[in-house]
């Protein structure tokens, strides 16, 4: 495997566009990423993974600083995940000058949910996705379903500026307790991950409850952030969304997901699950 730190370097690599399978991450790894990499493998081309913690996705008061960089044991992860490439640039590579471009997403997407308490938010990650796309040049880059706007915005972006790369979904991994993985996961003592599952549970719970009473919906949703609230959470919200674009439901046989994002002490943390 190789590690690279320069988009020279990379394009000395690969030197012909669409010629490799792309895993962006923040590095920081865990087997939710490593599942993924394994996915891109499967197109049997060369894997190319990224690790770059991207400020612009951050607000000030967010974890930029504290952002765990793990690079040595990230690469000896990938390397056993058949992952070819690591492009890991340094913001002066990546932003050599103020990124004043940016790419704005559709608000009618990117201004909901995640986007709504983190404003802002979406705005840094297309940036970087499609300045990354750039870089890596990828015939197919693949998304977790964990970051579930986030890979719908991303699919959005592709469509609307009819960027040549095909964007395939993975799979949450989670831990035997249903604990869904995430590099925040990190930040939380063994007591605070043992609570954590409490997420997914709300947000299953709600899913089903929703696919009993459809007409409830706002009701169910209150309820499901005040119970959480009562174990000690701060929730943003739990709510049921359509599956194709994240709109509120109107045909309760419709595919559905179901989203959430909570504080648990300092950590927020973010899940949902398809009914
Ligand atoms: O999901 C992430 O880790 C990041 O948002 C991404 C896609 C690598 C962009 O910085």
């Amino acid at each position: 495997m190789n590690l690279v730190h320069t988009i020279a370097e990379l394009r000395a690599l690969l030197p012909e566009a669409g010629r490799c399978a792309f895993v962006p991450t923040m590095g920081n790894l865990h087997e939710g990423h490593l599942s993924l990499t394994r996915q891109a493998a499967r197109h049997g081309l060369p894997v190319v993974a990224s690790i770059f913690v991207n400020r612009l996705q951050f607000a000030p008061h967010e974890d930029f600083d504290r952002y765990p960089r793990t690079l040595q044991r990230d690469c000896e992860l990938l390397e056993a995940a058949q992952c070819d490439i690591v492009f890991a640039p340094d913001e002066r590579e990546l932003y050599p000058q103020p990124q004043a471009f940016k790419v704005q997403p559709d608000p009618a997407l990117g201004d909901i949910l995640e986007g709504h308490f983190r404003p802002g938010f979406f705005t840094g990650v297309c940036t970087v996705v499609m300045k990354l796309f750039g870089c890596v040049r990828p015939k197919v880059a693949v998304f977790g379903k964990k970051d579930y706007q986030q890979l719908m915005v991303i699919r959005r972006m592709v469509e609307q500026l009819a960027m040549d790369v095909a964007i395939e979904a993975g799979e949450t991994r989670r831990a035997d307790s249903g604990l869904a993985l995430s590099s925040r996961n990190g930040y939380l003592s063994d007591a605070q991950r043992a609570k954590a599952v409490e997420l997914v549970g709300a947000l299953r719970s709600l899913g089903v409850r929703y696919r009993e009473a459809p007409h409830q919906r706002d009701r169910l949703e209150a309820q499901a952030i005040e119970s959480l609230a009562s174990r000690g959470w701060a929730p943003d919200y739990l709510t049921v969304r359509r599956r194709s674009d994240l709109g509120v439901p109107t045909d309760a046989g419709e595919p559905l997901v179901v989203l959430g994002a909570a504080r648990l002490a300092t950590t927020r943390l973010i899940d949902n699950v398809e009914v």
